[in-house]
């Protein structure tokens, strides 16, 4: 095991001497970024005229970038980035975007064809270990998968200390954390490969056990153990809407656009809660813990919970006469509204995954309601179309992105709104775990940690409690309220 001193000492050579060609970058040598010796870019202080050569790093696919690292040593100058819009944080081989292109691909391979032509676990397989499995391999895979869904039953007493009416993502956030106790580190370490087996294994495996338990936990339905004759996709619904009571049966085709759904959510490059995810990582932080930091940056609704805030905002709409008012509201820089599923930092022409997914859902609804017209998919399907002809969306690129269907999807298939991020979760654990070893194996690896642009006071006297002038001090806490917490439910 290399320890984290160890670790970090090497990192520190590593970057000054030989930065990107080293084997322990764990890429095969046609993936190795080069530092290019004839390309550079200039930075010029216009004050004092004095001059910084940066160096030039081309990936094997998008825009060059600048390396950075040595600035501030040489220079004296931090850069500013808030939101990261020009700045790449990691180097990573598992997903490539082209937002202009509109192009998803997973280690090399395309969304599209992945979602036609592969399944879950397979593409679990993809990014995990960097190729597609074959016969035999799969087949181990999958029985790693299926082997360890149940969870140890003292879990069951962590869903028992939640009110029945808490968000499933905050029992979500607080069992998989929770879960890191009975991996200590001291039986597993997750900095060896075999750790890290443990880590994803287990991981992706439980995933879809305890994000149907919290679902029943809210309903008050006894959990549902998982079954190992079902498919991950098949048994994630299973534990979700079956009972004790009665046989359960789902057609092929819900299992199968369930299945391509995990797909379309399973990784998307450095996002807010993979960024969240490295970052707690890269203090050597528990994998489960990681992952649980990966679900609270998810939860928000400009991330993953876009696709609960979609549903609430076409329930709010209503019908197709109200589009024009919230189309308006959505212009309105007054008005806080957005349209919810539309936009996206990265896609400036088309999401790929919300092409994918409009196909599936309308499918999945023709199968459900047997033909009969769905309101709500009229409603975001005249919503898109209106949306596409504004001259505003037209100007800003904002296209529907994945979330803008996936809620109906996952509606029809029986999801209730509030378990729709926890679904997305139970999808993208595979990218943050994947994106966690990427960065765990890597010994150039440094503990992620920003600079900023201070505008607070400089420094000034202390001053003692007597002196200090009362009517400015006096509003800023606000009174206490006793109003009692609404009882546990
Ligand atoms: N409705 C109305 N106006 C919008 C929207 C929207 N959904 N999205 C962006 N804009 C406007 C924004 O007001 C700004 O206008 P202006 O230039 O006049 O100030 C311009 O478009 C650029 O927006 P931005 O906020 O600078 O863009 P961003 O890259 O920081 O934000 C976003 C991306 C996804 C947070 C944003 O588009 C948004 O809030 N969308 C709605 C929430 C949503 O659907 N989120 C899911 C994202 S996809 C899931 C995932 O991959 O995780």
């Amino acid at each position: 095991m290399t320890d984290y001193k160890t670790r970090h000492k090497l990192f520190s050579t590593m970057r000054r001497a030989e930065p990107y060609s080293n084997e322990q970058l764990h890429l095969p040598p046609h993936l190795r970024p080069s530092r290019d010796a004839t390309s550079s870019v200039t930075l010029r202080d216009d004050t004092s005229g004095k001059e910084w050569s940066l160096p030039v790093l081309r990936g094997t696919q998008g825009p060059p970038v600048i390396d950075i690292g040595d600035l501030y040593k040489n220079s004296g100058y931090f850069t500013y980035d808030p939101g990261y819009i020009s700045t790449a944080s990691c180097h990573s081989a598992l997903t490539f975007i082209d937002g202009d292109e509109g192009l998803l691909m997973h280690r090399g391979y395309r969304i599209e064809e992945l979602a036609r032509h592969s399944d879950y676990p397979e593409v679990c397989y993809l990014l995990w270990f960097g190729e597609l499995p074959n016969k035999r391999q799969k087949e181990r895979f999958l029985r790693a998968l299926t082997y360890h869904t149940m969870v140890h039953e003292q879990v069951i007493s962590f869903f028992r200390g939640f009110r029945r009416d808490a968000h499933p993502m905050a029992i979500l956030v607080g069992v998989v954390g929770a879960i890191a106790s009975f991996y200590t580190d001291k039986e597993y370490d997750f900095s060896s490969d075999d750790g890290r087996w443990v880590a994803v294994s287990r991981m992706l495996a439980k995933m879809p056990t305890i994000a149907a338990m919290a679902y029943k936990y809210a309903i008050g339905q006894p959990f549902i153990y998982p079954r190992n004759d079902l498919s991950y996709a098949e048994n994630f619904l299973y534990m979700m809407f079956s009972t004790p009571c009665e046989p359960w049966k789902i057609s092929d085709n819900q299992v199968r656009a369930m299945d391509q759904l995990l797909i379309l959510h399973a990784d998307h490059e450095q996002n807010a809660s993979t960024s969240t995810v490295r970052l707690a990582g890269s203090s050597g932080a528990h994998p489960f813990a990681c992952i649980a930091s990966g679900i609270a940056s998810l939860w928000g609704k400009a991330h993953g919970g876009a696709n609960e805030a979609v549903l609430t905002m076409l329930e709010e709409i209503g019908n197709k006469e109200h589009i024009d008012t919230f189309l308006a509201k959505a212009r309105d820089k007054d008005d806080p509204f957005r349209l919810m599923g539309f936009g996206h930092r990265v896609y400036k022409n088309r999401d790929p995954r919300a092409e994918v997914l409009r196909n599936i859902c309308m499918d999945v609804l023709k199968e459900r309601n047997r033909g009969r017209p769905d309101p709500l998919l009229e409603l975001a399907q005249e919503l898109e179309a209106r949306a596409l002809k504004d001259s505003y969306f037209i100007e800003r690129h904002l296209f529907p992105n994945v979330d803008f269907y996936s809620g109906i999807l996952l509606r029809a298939l029986g999801f209730p709104t509030a378990m729709f991020t926890v679904f997305f979760a139970v999808a993208r654990t595979v990218g943050w775990i994947a994106q966690w070893k990427e960065m765990t194996e890597d010994t150039s690896n440094k503990i992620n940690r920003p600079r900023q642009l201070y505008l607070g006071e400089k420094e000034r006297p202390f001053v003692p409690l007597e002196q200090r002038d009362s009517h400015k001090t006096e509003t800023k806490v606000p009174p206490v309220h006793h109003k009692s917490p609404a009882p546990a439910k």
